[in-house]
């Protein structure tokens, strides 16, 4: 069978949604769980960008060894040069280089001719060379284009030294039938184009991505480019998981292999849900809450006499623990151990430690621990490791009658206990006055939302919030059984990743 190269985007493009903003931190935590997941490829951004950008791909090239690392640039000398610097210590370094190719961008955007377009692509190709041999160009909005002049712009640019070319359908326009034709014909026409491997780049605005990228891979394309969870501009990517159980599910049909160890697919997709705060929905295929659960009488019937009358994949296959016992207050280490393997995570002894304490807490207040409970208690940990402030102890009052009022006490980047109080129009208003007369940075909030992580009166609540500082949104997240201190964790957890930008920024 033929391997398909899996190209993730989702620190680069899939960092591009709104809201989803990621430090450098975060970034290097998702590349590693990447590189587990056995990604090929990892776009880790667009250093021209900003100077985070440049710090978040330059790091991941230097910790991050076995996946290629690439970096994004546009077809000018001071993005191809940053790049390269971005990508010095890399062990596989890529550039990607992409300019548009549709006639409704040259006209409308770059003012350009095709001829001017052309000399553009090959020059900075030549120039990107100085920096590695592995070169990947992207004509933008190939699925607008002339087919006849992306096949020249992309004999040009392999003639110049490119090793990969990319078909973005950059605003998710073209529907299987045609893209797949759009792949055999660059196949067909294009002098040189076995010295290249053909990639594609799918967007969702019609909900096609998917679709999209997997006929291309049967008219040839031999590179995928996607994302954990299908987040990304607008309507998102191709989602990665989708396309690498597809190949897998039926291979009968493809013929093909990816190098995903698909193991890993349910935690990646967690941890880039909780990164990022952009939760997955319920009937997500592969990864939503409902993809393997079965409501119907007759399909538990047949589930139960034999899985595969109604499941296609085994949810083992994508990490999703098969072991649905709960755990509770009589529970030790080794079973929290075990559990925490089954779920995917692989903690340093310090943070095992730690999050086996939270556990216990947890079990004194909730008789049942799930697998949800796990997932969540984690996540929270993970939260408080290099925080800036760290929330230490809250007291609210509040009722029909009286007026809302909280103390709060944090601990701040000195390891200072520094402590105020504030009144407000309900507990959580009062919380978040309290922790602004602290923190002292100007931002405001633009979305808090709350939901329970399992059902029960003693359920963990999970807070979402967003808020808005400079032009750019972070997200907050925070997780208790009681939602008012969940509530103070979110607004901790989004104020730290505000500063710690703000920090790296400057
Ligand atoms: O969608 C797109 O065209 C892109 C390019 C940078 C490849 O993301
Ligand atoms: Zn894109």
């Amino acid at each position: 069978m033929e391997r398909v190269i899996i190209f993730d985007t989702t620190l680069r493009d899939g960092e591009q949604a709104a809201g989803g903003t990621l430090n450098t931190k975060e970034k290097l935590e998702s590349a590693k769980q990447l590189a587990r997941l056995g990604v090929d490829v990892i776009e880790a951004g667009f250093p021209i960008a900003s100077p985070g950008d440049f710090e978040a791909v330059n790091l991941i090239a230097k910790e991050v060894r076995s996946p290629s690392i690439c970096a994004l640039a546009r077809a000018v000398p001071e993005d191809i040069d940053r790049a390269g610097e971005a990508l010095k210590e890399a062990a596989h370094p890529r550039i990607h280089i992409f300019l548009s190719s549709s006639d409704i961008h040259l006209v409308y955007q770059l003012k350009k001719s095709r001829q001017e377009i052309l000399e553009m692509a090959r020059n900075m190709v030549t120039r990107a060379k100085k920096y590695t041999d592995d070169i990947e160009f992207s004509p933008m909005d190939a699925t607008r284009t002339e087919p006849e002049y992306i096949y020249q712009i992309l004999e040009a640019v392999i003639d110049a030294g490119a090793t990969t070319v990319n078909i973005p359908d950059t605003v998710g326009y073209t529907i299987p039938d045609e893209f797949g034709r759009l792949i055999s014909g660059i196949l067909k026409n294009v002098p040189n184009i076995r010295q290249a491997v053909v990639s594609i780049h799918c967007h969702d605005d019609l909900g096609l991505a998917v679709a999209n990228s997997l006929e291309a891979l049967r008219h040839g394309a031999r590179q995928v480019e996607c994302t954990i969870n299908g987040i990304g501009e607008r309507a998102g990517n191709a989602s990665l998981e989708e396309i690498v159980m597809a190949i897998k599910t039926r291979h009968d049909l493809f013929n093909l292999t990816t190098n995903i160890d698909t193991m890993q697919i349910y935690r990646t997709s967690r941890l880039v849900s909780e990164l990022t705060g952009f939760m997955v929905q319920p009937n997500k295929a592969i990864v939503g809450t409902n993809a393997f659960s079965h409501e119907s009488g007759i399909h538990q019937d047949g589930v139960i006499k034999m899985p595969i009358t109604y499941e296609i994949i085994d949810p083992k296959m994508v990490g999703i623990s098969a072991s649905s016992l709960v755990l509770g207050k009589l529970s030790g280490r080794h079973a929290f151990k075990e559990r925490l393997a089954e779920l995917g995570y692989s903690l340093s002894d310090e943070d095992f430690s730690r999050a086996f304490a939270v556990f216990k807490q947890l079990a004194e207040k909730k008789k049942t621990i799930t697998n949800k409970d796990i997932e969540s208690l984690v996540a929270e940990e993970q939260r408080t490791v290099s925080e800036i402030y760290h929330l230490d102890r809250i007291q609210v009052s509040c009722g029909d009658r009286g007026i809302p009022t909280a103390a709060v006490r944090l601990i701040g980047p000195e390891g200072q206990v520094i402590a105020d109080a504030a009144l407000g129009t309900g507990p959580v208003d009062a919380i978040y006055k309290a922790i602004n007369r602290l923190v002292g940075v100007t931002n405001k909030l633009t979305e808090f939302s709350v939901k329970s992580v399992t059902e029960g009166i003693d359920a963990i609540g999970e807070v979402l919030i967003r808020v808005e500082s400079g032009g750019i949104t972070y997200t907050g997240r925070g997780a208790d059984t009681d939602i008012i201190v969940a509530s103070a964790k979110a607004y901790i957890n989004a104020l730290n990743r505000l500063l710690t930008t703000k920090k790296t920024t400057e």
